[in-house]
């Protein structure tokens, strides 16, 4: 099956860049899901490009200076919601209780949604894993996707090897009770495509870094086939 292709941008780009961006991302004919900066979403969206949000705020409207809620992304015609990344949970100290309130919301307002999770260097996998899972998915029934992003992975070029990914993911399907779609994450490019689209329990990738990386992205298309 061909493999799910998830560009993050995170706080990258400028909007002058962006038209150029588009233009060849439709040429490549990669069909991603991008997660632009929100600001940019509409000129994705215009264009016919799968476009997701990179975080919500769980309130559906209201006093709450600088945030998007599920409904409004919906509104723009955004598509996605990426919940609980590394970065958020670390720089922004979301809990996992927060994260289980924005799936909620994001369900809610028929977003589908991408949770991230994964460990520390140091934790035991299982253990942090378990609680992200359990806690994130607290009372909720809809089918969501999963990114495992290991956080000693993300940015650094220290990719587990291919026995662990599979080892860890089909971990993630067992605390699960239907078939879930995982995708990997943590410094992909088309190299580690190449090595680890064999394992079959990968059904796609989440680039960060990479994502705006046209070149790179050119390869990316070529060895995701
Ligand atoms: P990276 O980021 O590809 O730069 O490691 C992945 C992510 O943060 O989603």
């Amino acid at each position: 099956m061909e493999k799910i292709i998830v560009l993050n941008h995170k706080m990258n780009m400028r909007y002058s860049e962006i038209k150029d961006y588009i233009k060849i991302l439709k040429k490549i004919d990669l069909d991603p899901i991008v997660f632009p900066t929100s600001i940019y979403a509409k000129d994705f969206i215009d264009n016919k490009i799968k476009t997701g949000i990179q975080n919500i705020y769980y309130k559906n409207e209201g006093p709450y200076t600088g945030e998007i809620s599920g409904s409004q992304a919906r509104s723009l015609g955004i598509d996605y919601a990426l919940i609980g990344h590394h970065e958020r949970r670390e720089l922004f100290k979301e809990s996992n209780e927060e994260i289980n309130k924005k799936i909620k919301a994001a369900l809610r307002d028929n977003l589908k949604v991408i949770l991230c999770v994964g460990e520390k260097k140091a934790d035991d996998y299982k253990k942090v894993l378990k609680k992200q899972i359990e806690e994130g998915l607290k009372d909720i029934n809809d089918e969501i996707i999963i990114a495992y992003e290991p956080a000693w992975s993300i940015g650094t070029n220290e990719i587990p090897c291919k026995e662990e990914v599979k080892n860890v993911i089909n971990y993630i399907k067992s605390l699960v009770n239907y078939d879930i779609i995982v995708l990997y994450g943590g410094s992909v490019d088309s190299t580690v495509i190449k090595d680890l689209k064999e394992v079959n329990e990968v059904s796609g990738f989440l680039i960060g870094g990479n994502s705006t990386n046209i070149s790179e992205l050119i390869r990316i298309k070529e060895v995701v086939k």
